[in-house]
């Protein structure tokens, strides 16, 4: 019987990479609706750690990072038991299925994807082929698991569109084979804005600290980089146009308390920014306070998290096999015996 509803339930895959540190962002653009996916859907959630060698890494922080990452998906609340928690590096399918995806995805496609003209701007030493096939690596995330829904962010969207691309060329080739994925566009997902420069998304590679509130950010931390986030100067707690710092925080309070913009705006009316900024403070303390607790207990059970990797990395594995040897076949390779 529960075997049969797990069947029934629709499957989600999401990935992050693991460059810089979670960031106040991912947690309320992504995680937070992670945690309220998970016992809807299947869900995959990976760290994208292939995804993240096409830029230069320092392998010792690469390793560190890999494993924060994942112990915080954890802290969040994502619960093991329902869904698959894994490294993509120890699913050795990802590679597999894009290979032969790459043998059906077209030079000019990738060549048109915003991400790899904005990376390899940034990157101009280091235009290495891995970065301009990222996104075939990423449609074969999504399509080993016959993923229904992929809940992206705007600046993941044109990847989608090429893993739909890139799925029905191969199943009118062959016949059916992937399910041709949907983008999950939650309900309303507040975009949260770099400190720094709120006209820019918080980043959770910016090489300015002050710029994100990382999720292990202390108290002291992030109360000192709230109060030193860019506002304006007409002292009114109002979301408009052009108040972009103060729209920010606003969205922040507002994400993490549930509450209303237009509540937590009479609720600070005539109050000063100096106020506000130190209230926005206390809620993020607040809210990421028994996430940082879980954290220090995870990461003083490493057994445990072993355990978790390697057991959704083993069904994961069994999973995307099947799709795996449904392709090999299809292209007409000879069968393992
Ligand atoms: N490219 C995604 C990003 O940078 C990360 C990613 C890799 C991903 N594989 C994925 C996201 C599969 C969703 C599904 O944000």
């Amino acid at each position: 019987m529960e075997s049969q509803q797990t069947q029934e339930k629709k499957i989600i895959f999401s990935g992050i990479q693991p460059s810089g540190h979670l960031t106040l962002g991912n947690y309320i653009g992504a995680l937070k609706n992670w945690l309220k996916l998970q016992y809807e859907y299947r869900c995959c959630f990976a760290v994208v750690d292939l995804h993240s060698l096409t830029v230069r890494q320092d392998p010792k922080e690469l390793r560190r990072r890999c494993m924060e990452f994942l112990v915080q998906y954890l802290a969040c609340g994502i619960d093991p038991k329902e869904n698959l928690i894994f490294f993509q590096s120890h699913v050795h399918t990802h590679t597999e299925l894009a290979w032969i995806l790459n043998c059906y995805t077209y030079m000019g496609e990738l060549g048109r994807m915003t991400q790899f003209k904005d990376k390899s701007a940034k990157h101009a030493d280091n235009i290495n082929a891995g970065l301009f096939d990222y996104p075939v690596l990423m449609a074969a995330d999504i399509l080993l698991y016959q993923t229904d829904l992929v809940p992206v962010g705007g600046d993941q969207k044109q990847h989608l569109e090429l893993t739909r691309d890139i799925a029905i060329r191969f199943n009118n080739l062959y016949g059916e084979t992937f399910k041709v994925p949907e983008p999950y566009i939650p309900e309303v997902g507040a975009r949260i804005m770099s400190l720094q420069e709120p006209t820019k998304k918080m980043s959770k590679s910016d090489e300015n600290p002050n710029a994100y509130i990382a999720l292990l950010d202390s108290p002291d931390v992030i109360m000192k980089k709230i109060k030193r986030a860019v506002t304006d100067s007409d002292n009114e707690i109002k979301y408009a146009e052009g108040k972009d710092g103060i729209n920010n925080l606003l969205s922040i309070y507002s994400s993490l308390t549930g509450e209303k913009i237009s509540d937590v705006e009479a609720k600070f009316a005539g109050k000063g920014y100096g106020q506000f900024k130190t209230e926005v403070a206390e809620v993020v303390i607040e809210s990421l306070k028994p996430i940082q607790e879980r954290y220090k207990d995870l990461m003083n059970n490493q057994d445990y998290v072993k355990e978790v990797y390697t057991t959704s990395a083993e069904k994961a594995l069994s999973i995307s096999s099947k799709t795996l040897r449904k392709v090999y076949k299809k292209v007409g390779f000879v069968p393992k015996a």
